[in-house]
């Protein structure tokens, strides 16, 4: 079986470098006591912290929240695949619904899983759908279908490039365009089988509103591999919480 795993986004928290190394080695003393053969916990810090945590993290690895699609030059604001390998990560989020809804379209998607793929970057894909609740299960799974065809055009998976794709509904996410509440375990389950139906061999996570509350039950859906953690992984009780749900069912 594929270790379940835990990703911690998160975005643009904390406010500062002090709080953040707090943070990720509360975490990693939090580990010590836990079974981590059975889960893979990774922080995805903003671009700054990464320098420093590096340095304090072991049993975590680290990731990042977006890369650029280009290997390098003219492009202000921007942080290459390259650039990122320096910093010890092994995991990139792209297609996050929060820059989707700055304008990122599938085929720039493309061109990151391509760049991430290249660097023996893992990527950690988002798809989801809509911001409302009320859609039908056929629809949300036809939207799916279309964001992981476009965003994983001319993939080689022969080859044993590593993928995670995460199930984000929109409408889940706990701030932002969301309501904040997870769905039910059930619905996370059927999408994420249709997911694994679609690309096989990839690992496929849930996000959306992840607590300690409703972790022990979407951990109790084997097809469930673990869980992109947004607000809840800012808090260390919580995150360790889910961490723990993850690993012991
Ligand atoms: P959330 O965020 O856990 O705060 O809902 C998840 C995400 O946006 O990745």
């Amino acid at each position: 079986m594929i270790k379940r795993l835990i990703v911690a986004n998160w975005k643009m928290n904390p406010p500062s470098l002090e709080e953040a190394r707090e943070l990720s080695s509360r975490i990693e003393h939090g580990l010590l006591t836990m079974d981590r053969t059975k889960v893979e916990v990774v922080i995805c810090p903003p671009f700054v912290f990464l320098p420093i945590l590096r340095h304090l993290l072991h049993f975590i690895r680290l990731g990042v929240q977006d890369v650029s699609a280009e290997e390098m030059g003219s492009f202000t604001g921007q942080v290459s695949v390259r650039q990122i390998g320096e910093f010890n990560c092994h995991f990139v989020i792209i297609g996050h619904s929060e820059r989707r809804a700055l304008g990122e379209k599938g085929q720039l998607i493309n061109r990151k899983i391509h760049a991430a793929i290249k660097h023996k970057l893992e990527p950690i894909l988002c798809v989801g759908f809509g911001t409302k609740k009320s859609f039908t299960i056929a629809q949300i799974k036809r939207v799916v279908k279309k964001q992981l065809q476009e965003a994983l055009k001319g993939v080689n998976f022969r080859k044993k490039n590593r993928l995670t794709i995460a199930y984000e509904p929109v409408w889940a996410i706990s701030q932002g365009l969301g309501t904040g509440r997870a769905v039910s375990p059930g619905h996370a389950a059927k999408l994420i089988e249709y997911i694994k139906l679609e690309v096989p061999s990839a690992r496929v996570i849930y996000g959306g509103s992840i607590d300690s509350k409703n972790a022990p039950s979407l951990a109790a859906q084997k097809v469930i591999e673990g869980g992109l953690v947004g607000g809840a992984s800012l808090h260390f009780s919580e995150f360790i919480a889910i961490i723990k749900a993850f690993s012991q069912s």
